[in-house]
Formats: structure tokens, C-alpha cells, sequence
């Protein structure tokens, strides 16, 4: 029995004596169970993206048993299954397409199956998010272990960070600073051992967020994936997710909206992904808590850069961790959090910093003493982006953090490739590009490609950033005076897709603006010719063309329309 008095969700299967029960149990014992173990005690799924073409949670076939070790420990019974995996590096047209599908494959799996809590094992960047979107919409106990992050990379002496130098080897060699036997060099010395991107990119930003939110232990945002006392770790949370499923604490007790905004300025602190933004939205929405893309620039206005890791900084996850990792950040940053708040154990939050230490204030700075005052993300308004755009200003040059330009666009990124390089483009440095189609609708899944690369003429000059502006995402490694997440996006008529080349665009952000200078006449005449020339959508089957015609724009976290809010965990129906 539950504390709430409940019979467990799982004896409702396996604690019958009919036929249903003999079904349940019988087919089970086929991997070896004895009789005890459907007595009663709490069944763990552990919900599993472990994939070998998902290079990043590689590690999580093994870290599995170790979750197992503590269930059993604790008096429960482990059942791992699989979920669909999703590779960042590996997956076209892009991870973020199939986010979603994750998340319904989850919800689902931990619906049907008779469990009473669940561990979720994910680690790469659009893992996590699809794995919390779908646990949400269920509302069971639910705790998360990570994957952790990879060794630090090295090359010829120094340390070089995931994706982040990827950007910078890339451009070198563009610019023919770089020879092609280094570059194919430093691919080894980049990505050394299993785990996650080593930067503070999407997947650590989300491990370091969900351990802010307090639904996993501490440190699991920051422990490599190679040390053994992530396997520990693993072992402790087994053990907890048992005792969780006893006190029946649930996830939507731990997400709460004071939680999400404490995650909103933990990402300020650390200088986190844009991507977060687009995660927190979709999760708020399942969870059925108010939040919008303005919370985003109001709570992480107040928190300055703290830690000073790749892209925005110097160090890297390993550093991060030694340093003390989240605890000693938010111990740092107290003072702007809800403390009360709740976490997996049942302490709160501002029990588990008690303890907390820095042993690097150079990695981790203190507040009078931050990286950079400016972090966070920044939420833009104007006849650009009548739904919002973003940008995260601790990666843009602070010389064009108000600039006015030419705009030169590009219709598609075949367009962008065809002619980025042309010797004949017509443009300079203080030019504004701007890339159309490649918003959730139009890509599809909106990709990682904001942070367009510069062309090559100007790169040979020196250049080294031009304001950008998208309706794409960019990958939480990247850098530059970057506008991403135009929302609506050019694809479903918002009004970037009628800018044309030599239109005029300003952007201040100290205003928080960004507006097209053509009167508003103009803007409504090509809008409506717009709408009169453009073509159905190519996408006509599958889960792309579901995809396509329900999803939400990025002001609502991109995601199925009607998948916000959630199903909850009682199935009415046998199975016989
Ligand atoms: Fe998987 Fe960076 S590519 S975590
Ligand atoms: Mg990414």
C-alpha cells in the first residue's frame, strides 16, 4: 500500500489472483523472478536512451545496473526498458524533430507498464527534455540520473571543449589557419571518453537544470561519466526512487513554478543553453504551470554569470565539477533562489546547499565578482518577432548588442549554402544576415544551424561576428551576436518571411527590440502575396506530417499541440 492508502499502481496487476494476475505475473517469471518478488513491493521501470548511435548516453546500458543495485537494496524490483534514443550529432534533419515522439514514446511506456516510480537514464541534449515532457504528463515518482559528462578534450597541449572548438577548428580552416590533418586530429583528442558534450551546452545546461529543480541527487549534473562515483551515484538513486515511490512524491510536486524559475536563474548563473528555454516552455506546458517566454529575460535579469565555462568562458565540465559543481553555484546564488523548495529526498533545497563548497572561485565566481554582470537570455519584442525571439547576450559581442543594418537574406539553407561563400555577395560586417526556414514547421524540427557561419570574404578580413538573425535554434555550444527562435516563424507567415535584401532591421537590446524599418503598408502587401504564393507543405506522411501540422511556435516550447498538459497514470481497461 501507498501512504496515501492507495493500492500500488502495480498491484493492480501483479496482486490479482485470476487470470489477469496469472498473465501479469507468469510471463514475467519467464526472465527468472521468484514468487516475492510481485508481493506488493514497489515495481522501478527504469526508462533507458541508452543507443549506440547515440554516442553521448552510451555509458547508460551499464549505469543501469547500478540504479538496479540500489532498487533491490531498497526492497524493490528493477525492470529496465527501452525508449527511443536520440543522437544530437547523429540524427537528420535534426534531434529536435523527434523530441517530441521521445516524449510520447515515455509517456506511454510508463502508462501502460505496471510501475509505481521511475528512473529516467538520458544524458544527450534532446533526451532529457523528451524524457521529463513525458513523465509529466504521467505524474508518477520520478527521479533522473545522468549521463554525465566526457573527460575533458585535449589537443596538442591544451584543453579544447565539445562543439564549442568545433565552430572556431571549422572557421580556421575556412580561413586557412588550420590544416585538414589537424582538423581530422583534434576529432579524437575532442571526444575522448563516453559521456556528454564537456561544454556547458544543452545536455550539461539540462543535467545542471534538473538537478536545480531538485529531481535527481547532487551532483549528478556534473560528475564525469567515467568516475566511479557516478556509478555510486546511480546506486543512491535506486535506493531513492524506492523510497519516493513509499512517500509517494511525485514529479509534479518537485516542478513547481517556484521551481522553474529558480532553473531559470541557476541558467543564468551558468551561462546555459537557449535551448533551455525552448525545454522549460514545453515542460511547464505538460505540467500545466504558468510560464512564459518573459519570465525567461525577468528572473535571469537579476543573476550575473557566475560560471565561467565554454561557450561563454574558459573552463570545462571537469573543472566544473572539482570546483564544487550546482551546489556550490546555488550556494553562491542563494540569496536569488526559493530555498523551500522541494527536492527527490523530501529535503529542501536549501537543506542540501547546507553542506555546500567551493574549492575554485575562479571556475565558479562569487557574486561581487561574477564572469560577466550581463547573462541569461534575453526576450525580444517588435514587428520582427510579434511572438518573441531570443538571445543570449553573454555569447555576443557587446558592440553590436545595439545595431542597426542592411538586411541580407536568405530564402532556405540550401540558399544559404549555395551562396554564403560567393565572392560576389553583396555584403560587409555591418550587414545583418537573416535565414528563413528553419522554424519547427519549416525545416522541420527547427535546427541548430542560428548561429549561420560568417562568409568566407569577411572571415579572410578578420571578421569574427555580424549580427544574425533566424528562426532556427542554436547548439548550446555556440557563440555569437545571434537572434534565434523568431517567433511566429517565417514558415507560418510571420512577418520574417517577407524580409527582403536591403530592408533595414534594428535591434537594441538594452530595449529588448527588434523591428523591421518598412512601413507597416508594405509589410501587410508582401504578407498577403505571402500567403497567395506559397506552396503546401512537403511533408505528407508520418510522424514528420503530424508533426508539422500540430506543432506549437517556439514561444510555447514547440510542442504537439495536443500533447500539452497531461493523461495522468490510471488505465481503466485489462489487457485480456
Ligand atoms: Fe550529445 Fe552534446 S552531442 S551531449
Ligand atoms: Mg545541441
Amino acid at each position: 500500500m501507498s501512504s496515501k492508502g492507495k493500492k500500488r499502481r502495480s498491484q493492480l496487476s501483479y496482486g490479482k489472483l485470476d487470470k489477469d494476475g496469472f498473465i501479469h505475473r507468469s510471463w514475467m517469471k519467464a526472465q527468472g523472478y521468484p514468487d516475492h518478488c510481485f508481493d506488493g513491493r514497489p515495481v522501478i521501470g527504469i526508462c533507458n536512451t541508452w543507443s549506440e548511435i547515440t554516442p553521448c548516453n552510451s555509458g547508460l546500458r551499464e549505469l543501469a545496473d547500478y540504479v538496479k543495485r540500489g532498487i533491490w537494496e531498497a526492497g524493490g524490483l528493477p525492470l529496465e526498458f527501452p525508449v527511443t534514443s536520440l543522437g544530437e550529432t547523429q540524427m537528420r534533419p535534426t534531434a529536435m524533430l523527434f523530441r517530441n515522439l521521445l516524449s510520447m514514446d515515455v509517456e506511454e511506456s510508463i502508462r501502460g507498464n505496471p510501475i509505481d516510480g521511475v528512473v529516467l537514464l538520458g544524458g544527450c541534449d534532446k533526451t532529457t527534455p523528451g524524457q521529463l515532457m513525458g513523465a509529466a504528463s504521467v505524474n508518477l515518482p520520478t527521479l533522473v540520473v545522468s549521463s554525465g559528462p566526457m573527460l575533458n578534450g585535449k589537443f596538442r597541449g591544451r584543453d579544447i571543449g565539445s562543439g564549442t572548438d568545433v565552430w572556431k577548428f571549422s572557421e580556421d580552416v575556412r580561413a586557412g589557419r588550420m590544416s585538414m590533418d589537424d582538423f581530422i586530429a583534434a576529432e579524437s583528442g575532442m571526444s575522448r571518453s563516453r559521456g556528454v558534450c564537456m561544454t556547458m551546452g544543452t545536455a550539461s545546461t539540462v543535467s545542471n537544470l534538473v538537478e536545480a529543480l531538485g529531481l535527481c541527487l547532487p551532483y549528478n549534473g556534473s560528475i564525469p561519466a567515467v568516475d566511479a562515483r557516478r556509478q555510486a551515484l546511480a546506486h543512491l538513486s535506486g535506493r531513492e526512487i524506492v523510497r519516493m515511490v513509499e512517500k509517494d512524491i511525485r514529479i509534479r510536486d518537485i516542478i513547481t513554478r517556484e521551481a522553474l524559475v529558480n532553473a531559470i536563474k541557476v541558467n543564468a548563473a551558468l551561462g546555459g543553453s537557449t535551448n533551455t528555454v525552448m525545454h522549460l516552455l514545453a515542460l511547464a506546458g505538460r505540467l500545466e504551470l504558468p510560464l512564459s517566454l518573459e519570465d525567461f529575460d525577468e528572473f535571469s535579469r537579476e543573476v550575473p554569470l557566475l560560471v565561467d565555462l565554454m561557450p561563454s568562458g574558459r573552463f570545462l565540465m571537469e573543472d566544473y565539477h572539482y570546483a564544487g559543481g550546482l551546489p556550490a553555484v546555488m550556494k553562491k546564488m542563494a540569496p536569488h533562489l526559493a530555498l523551500e523548495a522541494k527536492t527527490v529526498s523530501g529535503e529542501t533545497l536549501g537543506s542540501r546547499l547546507e553542506s555546500a563548497e567551493c574549492y575554485n572561485d575562479e571556475v565558479i565566481r562569487d557574486l561581487d565578482n561574477p564572469v560577466q554582470e550581463n547573462s541569461g537570455i534575453w526576450v525580444l519584442r517588435g514587428n520582427l518577432c510579434p511572438q518573441g525571439a531570443i538571445i543570449k547576450p553573454n555569447a555576443a559581442s557587446p558592440e553590436l548588442l545595439k545595431h542597426r543594418g542592411r538586411a541580407v537574406v536568405f530564402e532556405s539553407i540550401e540558399d544559404y549554402h549555395a551562396r554564403i561563400d560567393d565572392p560576389d555577395l553583396d555584403v560587409d560586417e555591418s550587414c545583418v544576415l537573416v535565414l528563413k526556414g528553419c522554424g519547427p514547421k519549416g525545416y522541420p524540427g527547427m535546427p541548430e544551424v542560428g548561429n549561420m557561419a560568417l562568409p568566407r570574404k569577411l572571415l579572410e578580413r578578420g571578421v569574427r561576428d555580424m549580427l544574425r538573425i533566424s528562426d532556427a535554434r542554436m547548439s548550446g555550444t555556440a557563440f555569437g551576436t545571434v537572434i534565434l527562435h523568431v517567433a511566429p516563424e517565417a514558415e507560418a507567415g510571420g512577418p520574417l518571411a517577407i524580409v527582403q535584401n536591403g530592408d533595414e532591421i534594428a535591434f537594441d537590446g538594452e530595449a529588448r527590440s527588434l523591428e523591421l524599418l518598412v512601413g507597416e503598408e508594405e509589410i501587410q502587401r508582401r504578407l498577403n502575396s505571402w500567403r497567395q504564393q506559397h506552396p503546401a507543405s512537403p511533408y505528407q506522411r508520418g510522424y514528420a506530417r503530424l508533426y508539422v501540422e500540430t506543432v506549437l511556435q517556439a514561444d510555447r516550447g514547440a510542442d504537439l499541440d495536443f500533447l500539452v498538459g497531461g493523461s495522468g497514470d490510471e488505465v481503466s481497461r485489462e489487457s485480456h
